[in-house]
Formats: structure tokens, C-alpha cells, sequence
């Protein structure tokens, strides 16, 4: 008798190929994206005939197949000239390495088959630099660098690593290098000097969020290799495709929810995936994503809400602005926590206000001056989970006094 058993015994089978709903598989087909992907070709055919292609900046909301799609066309690239004599596609996610040292290695790394390769750390960066434009010189032929998740670098290193490979074209004499930049933060560019936005920024190609009836197109295809026949029940794609373009049009959102419905069929037993089983997912998709707003929130706005958490469950009373100002203030005293002034723990409020995890309502008592009176917007379970913050584990052993109402 093993502790799984009763689990196993209990699940069905509805998934045939799990990785092809994972987000890491590349598609054979993007439907819905034909005029962005021939707009790319259009820009990078030149490197076929060894001419430098314009460099181009990708933008578009989050699950848009932004990075899918760039990476589809340097598949369809390689294809055309499999022994890389005109051309080479490399692609780093910035979001993994994001420093112009480890950006750099990487790309010299995918681009050299030289023995000396450089370190994966310790030499000065002019030598990263040096030896890279060498290797790439060498290649004799151009190189099309996709940096995805860019402004990511942007953030943490600053725009150097931009600087250095859209100006190495002056120096390069046989070879040169072309940038696909990939970014889902649309104010981005305006972040960027204007020298190096219009380098960078040569062609821009926006990539717009999905309507419902293409994320069906996009969610039937999936379904089609991943699942055994039949065990789809017809609403249940064009449930997850409305529910995801409400929310945002994200096509991987629409996978994972796919994906987390057919998972909660299985462990169920259910010999077919349903409506319900959707509705579920998307509950637990949801609190997934709150958990993790939570848990990365800083310990001020945790004392805030558990605060306001502590109030909302005395029950007898409204959550008031300073009502949660005194509480606020006693937990900071237990925790042996400095207290904010009454000014910050407002601007949390708000911002958890903005987070959506309270409502808090403007409440004017006329020449007596305003409050906000505020509710919780999170599950029963959400609140447990809050509890048990390890921040919190001091308070266990010290409860905060009630405060008395008068009368
Ligand atoms: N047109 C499409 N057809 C099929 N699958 C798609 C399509 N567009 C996106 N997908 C799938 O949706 C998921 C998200 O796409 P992708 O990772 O390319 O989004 P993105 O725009 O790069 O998002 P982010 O900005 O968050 O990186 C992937 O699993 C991808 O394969
Ligand atoms: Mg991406």
C-alpha cells in the first residue's frame, strides 16, 4: 500500500502530450498573427543575401506571441540556410540574464565554435567586447541578435549593452549585426535616449492583445494534438477563450487555463473536461496570482493589511482609515516593528486599493472632515494564507488588546 494509491487509482487520462500545453512549445502554426510574421520576413529577408536587415522593436501586451512568433520566424530562418552561411539567429531572454556581461557571454557563446571562449565570468568588459566583435567579424556574414524581455536589462544594467551592439556596425567591416528587440512594456521606448531609440527602433512592429473567437482558433489547434479524442465537451473552448479575452486577450492565459482545467478533470476522475471544470481552474488560477501579489508585498503593507484582516473580523465595526492607524500601530509595537507615519500607512491602502485586494470607499462627513471606509476583496483562504505569514509568527504568542466600544 503506497500513499499514492487512492490517488492514482482515482485519476483518468485526458491528456495525451503535456508539453504541448506547456508555454515552452513552439507551435508549428501562429494562426491570427499571418501580417505580423510576414512584416518580420519582409525586414530580415535580406540576410539571406547577406545584406544587413533593419533592426526592429517588437511591442505588445503580455501572452501576444510576441516571442512565439520571433522565434518561429528564426526556425523558418534556419531552414533556408541550414549551414548558416549568410546568416545566424540568436536569441537571449534578458528576463534570465540580465546584465550586460552575462548578455554578452551568452551571445558570444551561441555565436563562436572557438575554443576560448569567454569566461562565464572575470574578464572586463571592454575584453567581453572585443573579443565578441572579433568572433562576429570572423563569421563573415549577419548576425541577427534577438534580445527578448528588453527592457528588463534596461532596469537593472542601463542602456550600454544597446549602445554597444547597434554601434558595432561601424567597426564591422564583413559582417554585420541586427537587433530584434522584444519588449511587453509599451512605454519603453520613451525610457531609451533618443540616439539609441532610433537605432533600435528602425521598424516597430506592435502586436495587438487577441480577440475571443482567435483565441479559440489558437486554443482548438492546441487541443487537437494535446487531448484524446472526445474528451473536450464542445463549450469548454469558447469559455476559456471569452474568460481570457475579457480579461486581457493573453493567449497563454488562455493555455494555462486550458491547461489547469484538463489537470483538475484528471485528478477528479472525470472522464470528460466541462464548464465546470473551467470555473474551477480560473479559481484557482486566480488565487494563485493574488498568493503571489501577496506574498512579495513589503512587510509594511502586510501589517497594514493584516490590520485591516484583524478589524474586518471583530465584526462589530466599520474599517475605517484610522481605525486601522491604531491597529496598525499596536502590531507594530508586538512585531517590535518601527511604525510608519499615518500618511504612508494611507498611501498603502491605496495601493492596496490598486492591487485590488481591499475596496476602499471615500466616506465625507461634511465639515467633519473624510475617512474611507474599506472592505476585504479576497477568499476566506487568501486571508488564512495572509495569517500565516511568517511575519506574523510572533503575534501567535501575543494577542493585541481588543479595543472596548463605548457605549
Ligand atoms: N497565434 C498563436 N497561435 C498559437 N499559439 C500562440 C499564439 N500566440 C501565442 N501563442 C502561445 O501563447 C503563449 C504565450 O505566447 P508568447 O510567449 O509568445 O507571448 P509574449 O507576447 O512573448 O508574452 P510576454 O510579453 O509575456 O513574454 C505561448 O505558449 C505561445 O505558444
Ligand atoms: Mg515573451
Amino acid at each position: 500500500m503506497s500513499i499514492f494509491d487512492s490517488s492514482k487509482n482515482k485519476r483518468s487520462t485526458l491528456i495525451k502530450d503535456r508539453n504541448i500545453l506547456q508555454t515552452t512549445y513552439i507551435p508549428d502554426q501562429l494562426p491570427h498573427r499571418e501580417s505580423e510574421i510576414s512584416s518580420i520576413v519582409e525586414i530580415l529577408t535580406p540576410a539571406l543575401f547577406k545584406n544587413k536587415p533593419s533592426n526592429i522593436l517588437v511591442t505588445g501586451k503580455t501572452g501576444t506571441g510576441k516571442t512565439a512568433v520571433v522565434n518561429y520566424i528564426g526556425k523558418e530562418l534556419k531552414k533556408e540556410d541550414p549551414e548558416e552561411r549568410n546568416c545566424c539567429f540568436t536569441y537571449v531572454n534578458c528576463e534570465i540574464v540580465d546584465n550586460t556581461y552575462g548578455i554578452l557571454f551568452n551571445i558570444s557563446n551561441q555565436i563562436t565554435t572557438d575554443q576560448n571562449k569567454i569566461p562565464f565570468t572575470g574578464w572586463s568588459l571592454d575584453r567581453v567586447y572585443d573579443t565578441m566583435l572579433s568572433d562576429i567579424e570572423k563569421g563573415n556574414k549577419i548576425f541577427i541578435i534577438v534580445l527578448d524581455e528588453i527592457d528588463r536589462i534596461f532596469q537593472k544594467s542601463g542602456d550600454d549593452i544597446f549602445y554597444f551592439l547597434t554601434s558595432m556596425n561601424e567597426v564591422l567591416k564583413n559582417s554585420k549585426v541586427s537587433i530584434i528587440g522584444i519588449t511587453n512594456n509599451t512605454k519603453f521606448a520613451e525610457l531609451l535616449t533618443s540616439k539609441i531609440k532610433s537605432r533600435l527602433g528602425e521598424e516597430k512592429i506592435i502586436f495587438p492583445p487577441y480577440k475571443a473567437e482567435q483565441l479559440q482558433n489558437i486554443l482548438k489547434k492546441r487541443a487537437e494534438l494535446a487531448f484524446e479524442p472526445g474528451v473536450l465537451e464542445e463549450a469548454v473552448i469558447p469559455y476559456c477563450a471569452a474568460l481570457s479575452a475579457q480579461d486581457s486577450g493573453d493567449a497563454r492565459r488562455a493555455l494555462d487555463l486550458l491547461r489547469v482545467s484538463a489537470e483538475v478533470a484528471e485528478r477528479n476522475g472525470d472522464a470528460m473536461i466541462t464548464e465546470a471544470h473551467v470555473m474551477s481552474a480560473r479559481n484557482q488560477i486566480e488565487k494563485d496570482t493574488v498568493k503571489e501579489v501577496i506574498e512579495t508585498l513589503p512587510a509594511q503593507s502586510k501589517i497594514v493589511l493584516k490590520s485591516i484582516i484583524e478589524i474586518h473580523e471583530r465584526k462589530d465595526t466599520t474599517v475605517t482609515t484610522g481605525y486601522v492607524y491604531s491597529v496598525y500601530k499596536e502590531m507594530c509595537n508586538s512585531l517590535n516593528v518601527n511604525a510608519s507615519k499615518e500618511k504612508m500607512v494611507a498611501n498603502i491602502i491605496s495601493e492596496l486599493d490598486m492591487l485590488g485586494i481591499i475596496h476602499a470607499r471615500v466616506k465625507s462627513f461634511g465639515r467633519n472632515g473624510r475617512t474611507r471606509e474599506i472592505e476585504l476583496n479576497i477568499s476566506k483562504d487568501i486571508i488564512e494564507f495572509i495569517k500565516k505569514d511568517e511575519l506574523f509568527e510572533p503575534l501567535l504568542k501575543h494577542k493585541p488588546v481588543r479595543q472596548t466600544k463605548l457605549l
